[in-house]
């Protein structure tokens, strides 16, 4: 019987989707039709906290071990695909960080782990980081996650979804009492620079002008809109700003100075500034509020849970074709696998012109040309 580990870890911010993923890596890796048929036993190693786990964990000692690592089998996840967050951990560690490069220390800690194929479930930055280990000789997979759905090679990543019904539902709160009190509400999201998490959740819960960073806002359209809307005889009105959004000749509003390990501002404010300018030019009472880390939280929804399945099996399905160096994918109503190389590199954002009405700031209004 060949025996085999798989490593398994979760990097990058947590959201929804990543403990189904977990739990159906173990499930197909563990199946025991595969001892049974294809005479291979798999042993899977869940890396706790991300990248750091890997780079942290002294392979010779038993409480390193503990600490960084977490042998899983089916029994340990069989209830995980009902949980929010990951139960292995996370952290925005990069072993390639130019001012403490680490990756020599990852790759000697893969070889000592005895990984004989490691999957990486993450974003942009943990799985530039997996494209990085495969060119140097790694078997990884990748697993797309992250709720700001940016990554190119897929049309889906875990979280997205869960995060737009938290997004609706509390705008579905909002709504009633903005109606009793007559005010506007700013409603601030996630998504870093790219705005499906604003355009997408603002279609759903039915927002008045939604704000993305694909297209530059101009204040002064705003607040017309928020008057004839006033005119129009409407109670309240809710705004949906993405987090990166920004208005015309201004830059990205960024809370702090500081950079992460991969470089990237952390970003906030924009809700809180547009408010006051709309309750200037329109007198009427208006309050913003951040979504934040809210969108990220909670129990996978229905389709998180099924994609996180799907994601999973197929994960190790690439990793007994020994299909490495791929990124597991939705493309077209189809889960299938691009190339890490593909799906790293260059952010996946809206298309202003097929999917934006720049004239009213909303969702597009014409699907079919
Ligand atoms: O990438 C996911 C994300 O939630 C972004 O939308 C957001 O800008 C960022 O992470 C927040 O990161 P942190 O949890 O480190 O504050």
């Amino acid at each position: 019987m060949k025996k085999c580990r798989i490593g398994v870890l979760t990097g990058g911010g947590d959201c929804a989707g990543l403990n189904p993923a977990i739990k159906w890596v173990v499930k197909t890796a563990q199946d025991s039709r595969l001892p049974r048929e294809r005479g291979i036993e798999y042993e899977v190693l869940g890396l706790r906290d991300g990248w750091k786990g890997l780079v942290n964990v002294n392979p010779a000692s038993a409480d390193s071990m503990k600490e960084y690592t977490l042998p899983l089998n089916q029994d340990l996840v069989r209830t995980w695909d009902r949980y929010g967050g990951t139960m292995l951990g996370t952290s925005r560690t990069n072993p390639y960080d130019p001012k403490n490069d680490r990756s020599k220390i990852a790759l000697s800690n893969i070889d000592k782990l005895g990984l004989d194929a490691l999957i990486a479930i993450g974003g942009e930055d943990t799985l530039g980081v997996a494209n990085k280990l495969h060119q140097a000789g790694v078997s990884v997979v990748g697993i797309p996650k992250t709720i700001d759905k940016d990554l190119s090679g897929t049309d889906y990543t875990l979280g997205f979804e869960t995060a737009l019904n938290v997004i609706t539902e509390e705008i579905d709160r909002l709504r009633t009492t903005a109606g009793s009190h007559k005010r506007i509400f700013v409603v601030e999201t996630m998504g870093r620079h790219a705005g499906w998490l604003a355009l997408e959740g603002g279609e759903s819960a039915g927002a008045y002008i939604i704000l993305i960073p694909e297209y530059d806002f101009a204040v002064g359209r705003v607040n017309e809109l928020v008057l004839e809307g006033k005119r129009m005889g409407s109670r309240y009105d809710i705004i949906v700003v993405a987090e990166g959004a920004k208005p015309a000749g201004g830059g990205e509003f960024v809370t702090g100075n500081g950079v992460d390990s991969f470089g990237h501002k952390a970003l906030g404010g924009i809700g809180e500034y547009l408010a006051k300018e709309i309750q200037n030019a329109s007198k009427v009472e208006t309050r913003s509020i951040v979504l934040s880390h809210l969108q990220r939280g909670g129990a996978p929804c229905a389709y998180d849970r099924r994609m996180g399945r799907y994601f999973g099996i197929a994960a190790v399905d690439l990793v007994l074709k020994r299909e490495f160096g791929k990124m597991v994918s939705y493309k077209n109503g189809e889960i299938t696998a691009v190339p890490l190389q593909d799906a790293v590199g260059k952010l996946k954002l809206v298309d202003v012109n097929t999917q934006y009405d720049v004239e009213r700031y909303n969702g597009r209004r014409t699907i079919l040309r």
